[in-house]
């Protein structure tokens, strides 16, 4: 496996790959690597010729008060449990070679982000999109994996890949949780020991959005405040950002379960903000 950091070394890398007839991989992440990103590798490596795995923290999705600085960098152990996930390439750039200048072009999924993550974090989509598109451009990818754990980002990636024609496969990869149900996240490592435990009442939370779903209950409502009473009972000093249920296709708010719903929320707590998300069917 090589570490590549030059852009232009990377392009040439994957031309000549594709050249030779090999389907190029690509799995885009912020390091910190976990299984998560670790089951997304296997995949592109069951999967294709050529994997590549981009490791890069892009300034442009974090808000000003978000932790784009505090962000763990851990690139020496990354490169160690990619590789031993059949990874041939880590494509690391750092920021000023992929921000050489201010960049004016950007790339905006519109509606789909407009709720959820996308109404908490401006501008936060935008800027996955244009590094996505960045990167795709980069690496010229046939197949590109992105897990199911950040829902939104999964569809307004898709979206973007068919709004402008990128002609990639996009392979979504259902969420790697803890044994206890807790959806793996590099941000879990910033949890006490005891909001660790206490977390896991998000992943029950959806479990009962579940099962209430499965039971005939579908007025939205009614789910939302399940799932809310049932968070705040466990945790009283979490902070809700969102439960939210939306339409699984155009990501926008729904008032009854009606064919396929994303149930999903954010959730601060001890001041780590958690996501998770589950789809139902009514
Ligand atoms: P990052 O948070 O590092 O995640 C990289 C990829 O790993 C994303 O596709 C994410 O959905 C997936 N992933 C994270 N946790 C997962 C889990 N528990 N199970 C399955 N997949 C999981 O998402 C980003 O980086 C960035 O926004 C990026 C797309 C790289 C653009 O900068």
């Amino acid at each position: 496996m090589r570490v590549v950091h030059d852009i232009e070394e990377m392009r040439a890398i994957s031309q000549k790959a594709r050249a030779e007839g090999k389907t190029v991989g690509l799995v885009p992440t912020m390091g910190a690597l976990h299984s998560g990103h670790i089951e997304l590798a296997r995949r592109a490596r069951e999967e294709c010729g050529i994997v590549i795995m981009s490791i890069f923290v892009n300034p442009i999705q974090f808000g000003p008060n978000e932790d784009y600085e505090a962000y763990p960098r851990t690139l020496k152990a990354d490169a160690e449990l990619a590789e031993e996930a059949g990874v041939d390439y880590i494509f690391a750039p750092d920021a000023k070679q992929m921000y050489p200048k201010e960049p004016l072009t950007s790339v905006d999924v519109g509606k789909l982000t407009e709720h959820l993550c996308g109404a908490s974090r401006p501008g936060h989509f935008r800027g996955v999109a244009t590094v996505v598109a960045k990167l795709f451009n980069i690496t010229r990818p046939h197949r590109a994996y992105f897990g199911m754990k950040d829902a939104q980002q999964l569809r307004v990636l898709i979206r973007m890949n068919e709004d402008l024609n990128f002609g990639i496969t996009i392979v979504p990869v259902p969420t790697v949780r803890e044994a206890d149900g807790l959806a793996i996240s590099s941000r879990n490592t910033y949890l006490s020991r005891e909001d660790r435990l206490r977390a896991v009442v998000l992943s029950r939370s959806l479990k009962l959005a579940e099962r209430l779903v499965a039971s005939g209950e579908l007025d939205a409502g009614k789910i939302k405040s399940a799932m809310r009473d049932l968070i705040m009972s466990e945790v009283p000093d979490a902070l809700i950002d969102y439960v939210e249920i939306v339409d699984d296709d155009t990501v926008q708010p729904i008032d009854k379960v009606d064919g396929k719903a994303l149930v999903a929320l954010a959730v601060r707590i001890g001041g780590t903000r958690l996501i998770d998300n589950v789809t139902v069917k009514a």
